[in-house]
């Protein structure tokens, strides 16, 4: 059945506002937040903290929605048992709910289930998580295998495009610091398959109405490069210094060296017919992007 509604867990951050935006002519869309309530027009927002369960069941339960995206998260800066609370036992405490609703659940994993030694990791590829995140995404991945029944596991490569106004997302920090004429620095260790923002709320969006959308699949762009390297390719574009980006420096604690974290997603590119797109196609969305924030 075609479904009607959608609740986007995390539908304030970066992700979430944009999938909101890329959903709410074709679905009814709910949107839940935490610190930094987000109204977006057409959309109905919720406060919803990811560390209560009973308020989690209540929220789920209320919208009906046929499908639950979750796309909480936090940021590389808080404590372990933060990242493991919101990227693990809050996911299994809303697909509890969403289970009781019979909806389709859709978790955003990512690439650092990986160890990065290979590269070029594929679905069936064993993960092997090397850091806080990557073991608390694994943890919530393998909560939603043996509880779940109709989920989708999509383990994204990072993705770039403008954030909410609230919270500036990398791409706004280096295209405003390069406008300022301030040096950036940029890791050059871990070698991603980077897209842009549009490509993976697309992605959610087709696998929301394609039936097949099932277990685990990956998505990423075409142009696998370090984060720096995007940086120059980025202030190439927009003509601004490449000149002022740097390697990030290394702390020295624990230095995992270089690390290639690349996704094969051939698999759901024939699946949902969607090819991985090229650096020059990401900054043409992104373009656009700068020009409806400047309207
Ligand atoms: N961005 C990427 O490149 C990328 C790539 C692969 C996978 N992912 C995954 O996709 C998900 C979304 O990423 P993002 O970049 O959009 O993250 P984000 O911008 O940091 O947004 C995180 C969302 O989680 C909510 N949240 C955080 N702590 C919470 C808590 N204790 N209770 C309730 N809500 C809480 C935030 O709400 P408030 O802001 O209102 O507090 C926000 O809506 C994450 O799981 C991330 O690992 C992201």
């Amino acid at each position: 059945m075609k479904p009607r509604s959608v609740l986007i867990v995390g539908g304030s951050g970066f992700v979430g506002t944009h999938l909101a935006i890329r959903l709410r002519d074709e679905l009814k869309v709910f949107t839940t937040d935490f610190r930094q309530p987000k109204r977006i027009r057409g959309v109905t927002s919720l406060a919803m903290p990811l560390l209560k369960p009973d308020e989690i069941k209540n929220t789920v339960l209320m919208t009906q929605a046929d499908v639950v995206v979750y796309a909480a998260g936090s940021g590389s800066s808080k404590s372990s048992q933060e990242i493991e609370a919101i990227n693990s036992s809050g996911a299994l405490s809303v697909l509890a709910a969403a289970s009781l609703l019979g909806s389709k659940f859709i978790y955003l994993s990512s690439a650092q289930v990986f160890d990065g030694a290979k590269g070029g990791y594929r679905e069936v590829d064993a993960p092997v998580p090397a850091d806080d995140l990557g073991k608390a995404k694994l943890a919530a991945e393998n909560g939603i295998r043996t509880r779940g029944l109709n989920y989708l596991i999509l383990r994204s490569s990072p993705v770039y495009g403008l954030g909410p106004a609230s919270k500036p997302s990398i791409t706004d920090r280096v295209l405003s610091d390069l406008c300022l004429g301030n040096p950036v620095e940029l890791d050059d260790r871990e070698v991603h398959s980077f897209a842009p923002v549009e490509s993976l709320v697309e992605f959610i969006a087709r696998s929301c109405v394609t039936e097949g959308a099932r277990g685990i699949l990956h998505h990423g762009g075409g142009e696998p490069c370090t984060l720096l390297e995007l940086g120059r390719q980025l202030a190439q574009r927009f003509k601004l210094s490449p000149s002022l980006l740097r390697p990030k420096k290394s702390d020295g604690s624990g230095d995992p060296g270089k690390r290639d974290l690349t996704l094969n997603s051939s698999v759901a590119a024939d699946l949902l017919k969607m090819q991985p797109l090229l650096l020059e196609q990401g900054f043409n969305l992104l373009e656009k992007q700068l020009l409806t924030a400047r309207s």
